[in-house]
């Protein structure tokens, strides 16, 4: 049994020396199989409706500059002030405090760790997953003594391949990250949530059409169809109705 003034810890990152690393694993083992997107509905098609390469709109994801420890080291001052950080924490927060205390959340990507603080005040349960190690490294000096939480360095596109097995979080929320996935990602990424969450997901996407970063509605609807989930909630930040934070729910 776990022990209840314990933080468990499943990560090889060189973490605080107050927060005791213990390796958790039981619950994260074994393969999930992993949800094609092809076989969802999702493809980006040209003006005639011929599917494109995915090299034809990808484009370098850039996400990569989350892995120098000086963008993560600035990430938190340079977002924190804004309107729209505090905008969407908000109501992300209002969202995931609905969730009885000692349920799980899985956080990808988590970043710098922004609700951290917010799951332990709440007594949620978190696993942490990002790309960078550096982004985890900041979150990791989030953690409060005693709170709940495990770190993976894991990609939303492969959360099996970062332990996740089917419906093993009650939440997977996935904020401020649509633009830096192709629109198949996109929808390869809800269908990942869907698959390890029980109860909700939350995502964040930019829908104002003509802007650089949209992605849209058709994406979800793709990844919800024949998938047992629908929309739950979807509402657009005070200050830009064009960003939406959105919420399945499953069908029924
Ligand atoms: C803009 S930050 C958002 C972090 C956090 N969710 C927030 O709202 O502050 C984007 C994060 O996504 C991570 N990332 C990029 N691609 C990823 C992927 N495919 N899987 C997991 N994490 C990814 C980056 O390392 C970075 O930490």
């Amino acid at each position: 049994m776990p022990h209840p003034h314990m933080v468990y810890i499943k990560t090889n990152l060189q973490l605080p020396k107050e927060i005791r690393a213990v390796q958790q694993g039981r619950h994260i083992s074994g393969p999930v199989p992993v949800m094609n997107p092809g076989a969802i509905g999702a493809q980006v098609v040209d003006e005639r409706g011929n599917p494109l390469p995915p090299e034809a709109h990808e484009g370098p994801s850039g996400a990569d500059k989350y892995q120098d420890p000086e963008v993560a080291e600035s990430y938190d001052a340079k977002r924190e002030n804004t309107v729209k950080h505090q905008e969407e924490q908000v109501i992300i927060e209002e969202w995931l405090s609905e969730l009885p205390q000692g349920n799980w959340v899985m956080d990808c990507p988590v970043g710098t760790g922004r609700f951290i603080p917010f799951y332990h005040e709440h007594g949620l349960l978190c696993r942490a997953v990002d790309k960078s190690r550096a982004m985890l490294e900041k979150a990791a000096a989030k953690v409060a003594e005693g709170q709940h939480i495990s770190f993976n360095e894991g990609n939303v596109l492969d959360l099996a391949g970062a332990g996740f097995m089917e419906n093993s979080v009650d939440a997977a929320i996935m904020i401020r990250l649509t633009r830096w996935l192709s629109p198949e990602q996109c929808v390869q990424a809800y269908a990942q949530l869907m698959r390890v969450a029980r109860k909700q997901v939350i995502i964040t996407m930019r829908v104002t059409e003509g802007h650089p970063h949209v992605r849209g509605y058709d994406l979800v609807e793709a990844a919800l169809h024949n998938s047992g989930w629908q929309i739950g909630r979807n509402l657009g930040i005070p200050s830009d109705q064009g960003y939406r934070i959105v919420e399945f729910v499953p069908c029924g």
